[in-house]
Order: structure tokens, then C-alpha cells, then sequence
């Protein structure tokens, strides 16, 4: 029945790189940098790493079996899982929230990926040749001051996203993503050798990995975990949704540890891209959501060629997170498609409409809204603009509970047979240690650092 609703991956590697997409996005280079920034580096880059190899690729796995088995939509298929499995249909909530994270995460993400889409522009035009750091800063400012600007690069973003999920999996998403993703990765290779030799890469390396633990707050910690779960896109519909797209061969253990290791190996390179002009520039790694658009582009004024791989460096950005946006949109989508009569083009097309309003508050986070702290009675969100909550409340809050709902499920529900079937390596030592991560090591973890964290405050 699942296959006459959905299309289905046309190779291995298509899928692969579909996931590879989801995952690599903003996330690693634009939000990570960021927040370790903010969260004081080493200490918080380790926990994040431990929660990616402990929880997330558990995880993972369990997502992506889930949407194996149910073939359908996140809510048709812990629907259908679940009542395969003897257990309550209630369990849907799963792929209710799986539908919920990634809507709110598309209301701030596309914000950021609008900028990636005017430095496209202003890195060809010139703008950054020879700039100073603060020539630099104010060229972000100047943006940010400018909704309506950035409401057209918003726009332009959804509009693309919409595009490319109309069309399906095999005609959009396949197409695009299989040569863009080697390309950016090469450019960040490049990016790194560049700060090592033009910046303080000394202390960019040590602020990144030496561990202070004294800056490891319950915050930070819970912080750290949520990255692990918005870089991986758990918790978000993207990862359930392209694994109900999947063949029954695919060996979910082995693609799961390819997903998490490009996308890890991103993050880090970014981290090493970044830092080392950061500190050799006398910035504050502490910068907040513009660090790597402040911090780059100076770097390409000064390097040879900087127009250039400037240039193609925001092409690839907007591109990274544009295969990121649509596997947000795709659970959407996805859900709407097994309502008889809805289409998928005037699906997207529809769910991009209300996104791109409803974006809107993030856009005006940066100027009209400024001073607008919607949620100031909760101490953590004293200072809050609407795009500081999304951002949040997308990662620390929905996708962490969404991330721990999905262990639980897995682990506790499912019977041993299914999840020994849907592991595809029988029940040897490798299912054995992924079932006890799934079981105990994450539901504990997660339940924990969670509520540490939220009660810290
Ligand atoms: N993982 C993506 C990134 O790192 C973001 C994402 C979140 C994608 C949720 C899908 C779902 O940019």
C-alpha cells in the first residue's frame, strides 16, 4: 500500500545522499560555530560529540526503522508501527511532533539561509574586498536592518524549497543534492588550509578542543545535546520520512554511521574554519547568529582568489541548506500526500505559503522586532527575540523530546524480532550494543540532561 502513496529511493546512493543533505545544513556550519562560540568551546564541542556517537546514531537508526517498517508519513508510519507492534495508536504523537519540529525550525532556518543568499550577491560584487573587521560587521548590520530585503531572500528560499519538493524525490531532491554536497565539502577543505595559514589556528584548535569544564553549565550541556539531534535532523521527520522512502536491503547500521560521520566531519571542519580567523581577527567567539557571516567573508577579502571561493562558498551554503529545508518540508508533504486529493505540488506549495508568513517573525527579529521579547516572563527567555526562541525551542525542546519519544519507542515497544529484523545484522554484539543504547543509555541520558537543563534556569 506504501509504495501506491510514496515514490521510492532510485539507488542506494541516492538515498544516502539524500540523508547526507538533511543532515548537513546550517546546522553544522552556520549554528554549531555559533553556539559553541556562545557556549565556551571545548567542553561543549566534547559533550556534543559523546551525545552524536551515544545517542544520536542510536537514534538514527531507530528513525530510520521506523520509517522502513511503517512505509508511510511520520504520523502513518508510528501509527501503523505501532499497531503492528500490539501498542496504542496514541504513540502517533511521535510523528506529530515529527512534523511539528521541523515547521518551526523552517521559520528561522530560512531566515538564515536568506542571508546565505544575499552574500551570494555581495561576496560576488566585491563588497568584502580588503574589509575590516568592523567594515565586515556593518555590512551584516546593514542587512539585518533591512526587512524587506530579507523577506525577499527568505522568499526566494521557501520558494526554491517549495520548487524542489513539488517535484518529488526522484525529479528534485536526487538530482540536486548528488553533486553538490562533494563540492562543499572540498570548499570547507579549502577553507580550513586557509585559516591555518592566515589565522591563529593555534587557539582556534585549542578553544575548540580543550575541554573547560567550569563553562559546562546544565544549559550548555542540554544545549550541546540538542545540536546533536538538530544536526542529525532527529526528531525532525526528515530522517523517518526518507527511511520510509527505502528499500528493504539497505543496511540502516551502515548508513546510519555514514550519515553521522559526514556530518560530524563538517561541523568540525567548519569549527576549524572559523575559529582561527575568529581569534587572529580580534573577534569574540561569543558573537551570536552572525559569527560565520561576520567572520568569513574577511577572510575572503584578504585571500587570494577570495571573490571566488567567496562567492562559490555561499552558493554551496545556500545550497547545503536548501537540501536541509526540504527534508524539513518533506514531512509536511509527505503527511498531506496520504489525504486522498491533496496533490503534492499544491501541498508544498500551500505549507511553503504559511511557512514563509509565519517566517516573517524571524525576519523582523532583526529589526522592527528587535526589542521584542514575546516570552520575557520565562527567565531564559528574558531576552529572547522571536528567532532566539525558535532556535530554542526547534532543538533543546521538540527534537530532544521528539529524539527521546523514538528511543523509548525502539527500545521499549517494538518487539526484539522487528528491531533484529530492521538492524539487518542479526543479534550479534553490534545489535546488542545498540539496543542497550537505545533502551537505557538514551532515554536515561536525554531525560536527565533535559531536565537539568530546563529547570536550571
Ligand atoms: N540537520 C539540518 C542541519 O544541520 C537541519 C534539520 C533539522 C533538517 C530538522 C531536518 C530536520 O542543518
Amino acid at each position: 500500500m506504501a509504495g501506491q502513496i510514496h515514490e521510492s529511493w532510485s539507488s542506494r546512493s541516492a538515498f544516502l545522499m539524500a540523508a547526507v543533505g538533511s543532515a548537513v545544513g546550517l546546522g553544522n556550519i552556520w549554528r554549531f560555530p555559533f553556539i559553541a562560540g556562545e557556549n565556551g568551546g571545548g567542553a561543549f564541542v566534547l559533550v556534543y560529540l559523546i551525545c552524536i556517537a551515544a545517542v544520536g546514531l542510536p537514534v538514527l537508526i531507530a528513525e530510520l526503522s521506523i520509517g522502513r517498517r511503517g512505509g508511510l508519513s511520520t504520523i502513518g508510519s508510528t501509527r501503523e508501527v505501532a499497531i503492528q507492534e500490539g501498542r496504542s495508536r496514541g504513540w502517533q504523537i511521535i510523528g506529530w511532533m515529527a512534523i511539528a519540529a521541523p515547521i518551526l525550525g523552517l521559520l528561522f532556518y530560512s531566515t538564515v539561509a536568506g542571508w546565505a543568499f544575499a552574500y551570494i550577491f555581495e561576496t560576488a560584487a566585491g563588497v568584502f574586498r580588503g574589509i575590516s573587521p568592523e567594515g565586515s560587521g556593518k555590512v551584516l548590520a546593514a542587512l539585518h536592518a533591512d526587512p524587506l530585503q530579507m523577506a525577499g531572500w527568505h522568499f526566494l528560499f521557501m520558494a526554491a524549497t517549495v520548487v524542489i519538493v513539488a517535484k518529488g524525490i526522484r525529479g528534485g531532491l536526487e538530482k540536486a543534492i548528488n553533486w553538490m554536497m562533494p563540492l562543499l565539502f572540498l570548499l570547507l577543505l579549502i577553507l580550513v588550509a586557509y585559516a591555518a595559514w592566515a589565522g591563529d589556528f593555534r587557539r582556534g584548535v585549542a578553544f575548540l578542543f580543550n575541554p573547560d569544564f567550569a563553562r559546562l553549565t546544565p544549559q550548555a550541556i542540554l544545549i550541546a545535546m540538542g545540536q546533536a539531534f538538530f544536526t542529525l535532523s532527529l526528531g525532525g521527520g526528515g530522517m523517518m520520512t526518507y527511511g520510509a522512502y527505502l528499500p528493504k536491503g539497505v543496511s540502516l547500521p551502515r548508513t546510519g554511521v555514514v550519515i553521522v560521520a559526514a556530518d560530524t566531519l563538517v561541523a568540525i571542519l567548519a569549527g576549524l574554519a572559523i575559529f582561527p580567523l575568529v581569534f587572529a581577527y580580534g573577534l569574540t567567539p561569543a558573537g551570536g547568529p552572525g559569527l560565520i557571516f561576520v567572520t568569513l567573508p574577511i577572510a575572503f577579502g584578504q585571500m587570494p582568489l577570495g571573490t571566488l571561493f567567496g562567492t562559490l562558498f555561499f552558493i554551496l551554503l545556500a545550497v547545503a541548506a536548501l537540501t536541509s529545508s526540504i527534508s524539513m518540508l518533506e514531512p509536511v508533504v509527505s503527511y498531506l500526500e496520504e489525504h486522498k486529493g491533496f496533490k503534492r505540488a499544491r501541498m508544498a506549495l500551500i505549507s511553503g505559503l504559511v511557512i514563509w508568513v509565519a517566517g516573517l517573525g524571524s525576519v523582523l527579529s532583526f529589526n522592527i522586532w528587535a526589542e521584542f521579547y514575546p516570552l520575557s516572563f520565562f527567565p531564559l527567555f528574558a531576552k529572547a527575540r522571536v528567532f532566539d526562541i525558535l532556535n530554542y525551542v526547534t532543538a533543546n525542546i521538540f527534537m530532544t523530546l521528539g529524539s527521546l519519544l523514538v528511543a523509548v519507542f525502539v527500545g521499549w515497544l517494538m518487539s526484539r524480532a522487528t528491531s533484529v529484523a530492521e538492524f539487518g545484522m542479526g543479534d550479534g554484539p553490534a545489535y546488542r550494543l545498540w539496543r542497550f543504547l537505545i533502551r537505557y543509555v538514551g532515554p536515561l541520558a536525554v531525560g536527565i540532561i533535559f531536565i537539568f537543563g530546563i529547570t536550571s534556569l
